[in-house]
């Protein structure tokens, strides 16, 4: 069973396809797929996340539940088309536990990141784009190193291990456990503000 991505391959539709059947940690036991990246493959702008959530498990895309539509938000306040970006992943597979009826969100641990690292590389190899954004810790982490602070270094340029310049700044989730209305609006000004940066730099 796949591992590893195909060597130089040539198309996000390739990567996906060999994707399906990785073996590479156990997180594909116990989710329903394999939810690869998606969006225009000449994007200038790569966001990635964490993991699917319960939705993107489900239906087999990223971000299309409510930390996608808060991200789909951040996105048309900054000006940035959704449709022009493309989105992704630092763990393509849904890690989660049962509590009665609900399937609850466990964070990925290192060995299933770097398990993962290569399918993240692979898709940045096939778009090329000039900036990614780094949407909370793990993905930060995954990029940068397990050393990486968001908190630190949030809302800055910088060069990354993979030749692009990347923008780490919060995960979308975190906006929407923010527990008033006033933190929220901040949160979400803020990570719209990080955004606008990136989209310079696209
Ligand atoms: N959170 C993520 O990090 N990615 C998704 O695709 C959905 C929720």
């Amino acid at each position: 069973m796949t591992a590893e991505p195909p060597e130089h391959a040539r198309s996000v539709e390739q990567l996906k396809e060999a994707a399906l059947s990785c073996r590479g940690c156990e997180l594909w036991a116990n989710a329903t797929q394999t939810v690869f990246g998606e969006g225009r493959e000449s994007s200038k702008l790569m966001l990635v996340g964490e993991q699917p959530g319960d939705q993107e498990d489900l239906q087999g895309k990223p971000f299309v539940g409510p930390a996608g539509r808060l991200l789909e938000k951040g996105l048309e306040e900054a000006g940035i088309d959704r449709r022009r970006v493309y989105v992704t992943n630092a763990v393509k597979h849904f890690r989660w536990t049962r509590r009665g009826k609900r399937r609850l969100h466990e964070k990925p641990n290192a060995g299933q990141v770097r398990a993962c690292r290569p399918w993240l590389e692979a898709e940045i190899e096939v778009v090329k784009p000039q900036v990614i954004v780094l949407l909370g810790a793990t993905a930060a982490q995954s990029v940068m190193g397990p050393a990486f602070r968001v908190s630190k270094q949030r809302g800055e340029v910088l060069s990354s291990p993979f030749g692009v310049p990347v923008l780490a700044t919060v995960h979308p989730s975190s906006i929407l456990r923010a527990t008033d209305e006033e933190s929220r609006d901040a949160a979400l000004a803020a990570f719209i503000a990080d955004l606008k940066v990136a989209a310079r730099h696209a």
